[in-house]
């Protein structure tokens, strides 16, 4: 896979293969018990996936080591060539299915409204998200160029990366909170204290775990644990999509690394920027912990 431009879906920047496979996505058809996983990119996906997999197999790590998390829980609107889609995994796994998606809001398939599903976002704070897909930029070979952090940063304050505007997302599937069955968490929240966030989802899920399910789910889904994990940590991915030698898919795991990335003007403008494009939302987010 070598690198190209992206294309554009109904006016989002997207991979030129996912535009290609787009109408098996749109006609998807959802199950009542699908969950569905949605964040914007390196807003702490596979962390969550790995923790509802967890979930759903009652704190049973010898299960959640079986398959690349990739595999147990599909990501919608994936299309490379040469490997089954996402909507192709998914019509093959056995209900009740986990379905990660970083689409924004407008553009979810109608069946998962329709099928009243219950979803959890996942949003974390813009600067660490920049960061985290400058290097994922690099290191997964989809992606343009990213250039230089400087000129990273133009493109994703302009929303010219994929999946678009990260503003426009995380304030979409704010505002659907109240009409969709929907969790809306934060990975500062997670990494502050994971076990009352774990908690929540229990809750969200009707579902009650012993202590000692819960303690095996928060030790497995560590940083730590999921770095050396190859069913967690993206290294069984052919190395022609991802270089791990160019940077980790898990790379740091805290919050608060743009601090060693962003120079004091650019902090400055960021903020400036974020100012103007979060006027009015009630949505707040912390950039260090
Ligand atoms: P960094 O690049 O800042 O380290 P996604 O899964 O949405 O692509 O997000 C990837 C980001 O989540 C990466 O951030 C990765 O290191 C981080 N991450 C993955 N698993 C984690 C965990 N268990 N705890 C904390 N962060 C985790």
């Amino acid at each position: 896979v070598g690198r190209e431009d992206l294309g554009s879906l109904h006016g989002i920047p997207f991979y030129k293969s996912f535009i290609e496979g787009w109408p098996q996505v749109e006609a998807f058809q959802a199950r009542h018990d699908d969950l569905l996983i949605a964040t914007y990119p390196k807003s702490g996906t596979t962390w969550l996936s790995e923790i509802l997999d967890m979930i759903y197999h009652d704190g049973d790590v010898e299960k959640c080591r079986r398959d690349a998390i990739f595999n147990r829980v599909p990501f919608l609107e994936m299309k490379a060539p040469k490997i089954p889609s996402g909507v192709d995994l998914l019509e093959k796994t056995p209900s009740p299915r986990l379905v990660k998606t970083h689409l924004p809001v407008q553009l979810l398939p109608a069946s998962f409204q329709e099928k009243d599903c219950k979803v959890i976002y996942m949003a974390r704070n813009p600067k660490d998200v920049v960061i985290s897909y400058y290097y994922f930029y690099q290191m997964a070979k989809i992606h343009p160029d990213p250039g230089t952090l400087a000129e990273f940063l133009e493109t994703f304050m302009n929303g010219k990366v994929a999946y678009g505007s990260w503003y426009e997302h995380v304030r979409g599937w704010w505002e659907k909170r109240q009409e969709k069955r929907l969790l809306y968490l934060f990975y500062e929240d997670m990494k502050k204290d994971p076990r009352r966030e774990v908690q929540k989802i229990l809750q969200f899920l009707g579902k009650e775990v012993p202590e000692e399910t819960v303690a095996r789910i928060l030790h497995h889904t560590s940083f730590q644990e999921m770095k050396k994990n190859p069913a967690a940590n993206y290294e069984t991915m052919p190395s022609s999509l991802m270089d791990h030698s160019l940077s980790p898919f898990m790379r740091k795991g805290i919050s608060g690394d743009w601090k060693n990335h962003f120079t004091v003007a650019q902090n400055e403008c960021f903020d400036r920027h974020y100012q103007q494009h979060m006027a009015g939302s009630e949505l707040c987010f912390q950039t260090e912990v």
